[in-house]
């Protein structure tokens, strides 16, 4: 082929490939609620290598892990689980290591664990993170004498047995824990009750919880899983909405189904499109969810506690199926921002949530392996959207063109936008389309701006990963391809990219 030839054919490609109607967005200055820095707040069970391995080497916390977790600002940690919290007995891990009781975790894997991280190193761990600690209790195999005593033991300032134990274990000062889960996934691995039940129970349980002074509690009862609007129905209708702050509510993005979840490093198109389509579902629940809660809490007193959320795929081969060890690809990325879009959208009801799990375990934000650590595709995501942290959200309108896959279609583009106290606009755009470059004008009425700048993750595949060999594969870039354009900002968004910007 001649060369001029196959320069205008390679251009007519490129056009063509970007010559898509412009996505129209519209970003008012209208101020909506506050995004709460705890929507970006993480989970990490006693599970696999989350803890053992993950945060604690035997003896002491991994600076390292510390380090890199501090500077996106976590601002809260869940522990000790999941279905964990619900066979979990906090006095077998306090006092003296080698004191300490061995258990089993019959929840995942059947290990033997000597409980050598507990309360205290939990509570350590929390301090070094800058973070709310949020413990959920237990109610499956427990007794409420049980989640009183642990409130007792972590948070009365006075004189009593149970905290003159705490100060001969070395804390003189109570923690002043405040989220308090109630139980997990009650409906499933926290016991199998019916709402009734544990309507029931949660009333029985909150009654115990004490406020002592200076450690007001923000209880946290166990909510639906995924669609299940029952189980919030009969919640709203039931439990102390005074003695509650939050409903949980978990939902895991499958590319599969539960027996069959799929590879998360081997996948095609059809994998990809469906993990996108799952993920978009988090806010048709979410409304949904919302719509039940408006009907009995008007005033969106109780938030919505998305406390479980992130892609479950298979785990890596070769390693235990109890573990729940996968790789994150930039699909991950990309299900991370949109999911956090989706929250900032609706942070009028939802002001906490938790991606699973941290370290190790599922989408995690950092993988190690003996005292080699890296970050993963979605670590950059919590770092770019941290922006949004405490910041008010900006109404946004978005008409995006769908991204089509077999016959299916959804979104390509979706977004969410703050002002921060210092005045400064930030938008978060993803752009989910594997091989459409998007062109985006923003209309901004009565935003003021001069400068736009940006950050972008993206990648040459979706299922490209951060591995120990080539640790920086996949990590966010300065971003060129945004301008203002008159009253317009103009963004062009690289096919399956998040870009977060900045206007001031
Ligand atoms: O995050 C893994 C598990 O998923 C949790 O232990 C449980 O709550 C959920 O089913």
């Amino acid at each position: 082929m001649k060369k001029p030839f196959l320069l205008l054919l390679m251009l007519t490609v490129a056009v063509g490939l970007s010559a898509q109607r412009p996505v129209s967005l519209t970003i008012r200055d209208t101020s909506g609620p506050a995004i709460s820095r705890n929507i970006y707040g993480h989970f990490s069970e006693d599970l696999g290598r989350c803890i053992y391995d993950g945060f604690w080497t035997g003896d002491h916390i991994r600076m390292d892990v510390v380090a890199a977790l501090k500077k996106i600002k976590v601002p809260v940690l869940r522990w000790p689980g999941g279905c964990y919290a619900d066979q979990y007995h906090w006095r077998d891990a306090i006092g003296p290591r080698d004191q300490r009781k061995r258990t089993v975790n019959t929840s995942w894997g059947m290990v033997s664990e000597d409980n050598s991280f507990g309360t205290h190193e939990y509570l350590e761990l929390c301090s070094l993170l800058g973070c709310q600690p949020y413990i959920a209790g237990n109610v499956g195999s427990g007794t409420p004498e049980e989640m009183e005593s642990w409130l007792e033991y972590l948070n009365y300032g006075g004189k009593s047995t149970l905290a003159d134990l705490r100060r001969q274990n070395g804390r003189d000062e109570p923690w002043h824990v405040s989220f308090w889960g109630v139980g997990n996934e009650s409906w499933g691995c926290g016991g199998s009750m019916s709402p009734e039940y544990y309507s029931n129970e949660y009333n029985r349980y909150s009654e115990y919880c004490k406020n002592y002074p200076g450690s007001p509690l923000k209880l946290i009862a166990s909510g639906p899983n995924s669609a299940d609007y029952n189980w919030t129905e009969v919640l709203m209708k039931h439990i102390s909405l005074n003695h509650t702050w939050g409903l949980s509510m978990h939902y895991y993005t499958i590319a599969g189904d539960w027996n069959h979840k799929g590879s998360a490093t081997q996948f095609g198109e059809d994998k990809y499109f469906k993990a996108m389509a799952a993920c978009l579902k988090m806010d048709e629940i979410v409304s949904k969810h919302a719509a039940i809660m408006d009907k009995y809490d008007p005033q969106k007193r109780v938030a919505l506690v998305v406390d479980e959320w992130g892609i479950w795929t298979d785990v890596e081969p070769g390693t235990n199926p109890g573990f729940l060890y996968q790789q994150n690809s930039l699909r991950d990325a990309l299900i991370a921002g949109t999911t956090l879009n989706i929250f900032n959208n609706h942070a009028d009801r939802v002001k906490m949530a938790a991606l699973a799990q941290t370290v190790n375990v599922l989408q995690a934000l950092v993988l190690t392996d003996k005292d080699r650590m890296l970050l993963t595709p979605t670590y950059y995501i919590f770092d770019l959207y941290k922006v949004h942290q405490d910041a008010k959200s900006l109404v946004i309108k978005l008409a995006s063109p769908d991204y089509e896959y077999d016959g299916q279609r959804i979104p390509a583009v979706n977004a969410s936008a703050s002002r921060d106290s210092s005045g400064a606009v930030h938008i978060s755009l993803v752009n989910l389309d594997p091989s459409k470059t998007i062109t985006i004008r923003a209309g901004m009425p009565g935003i003021a701006y001069t400068n736009v700048g940006g950050q972008i993750l993206t990648s040459g595949r979706f299922n490209d990963v951060n591995s120990f060999d080539q640790p920086d594969k996949v990590k966010p870039a300065v971003f060129k391809g945004a301008r203002k354009e008159g009253d317009e900002l103009v963004v062009e968004m690289p096919p399956m990219s998040v870009v977060v910007l900045e206007l001031n």
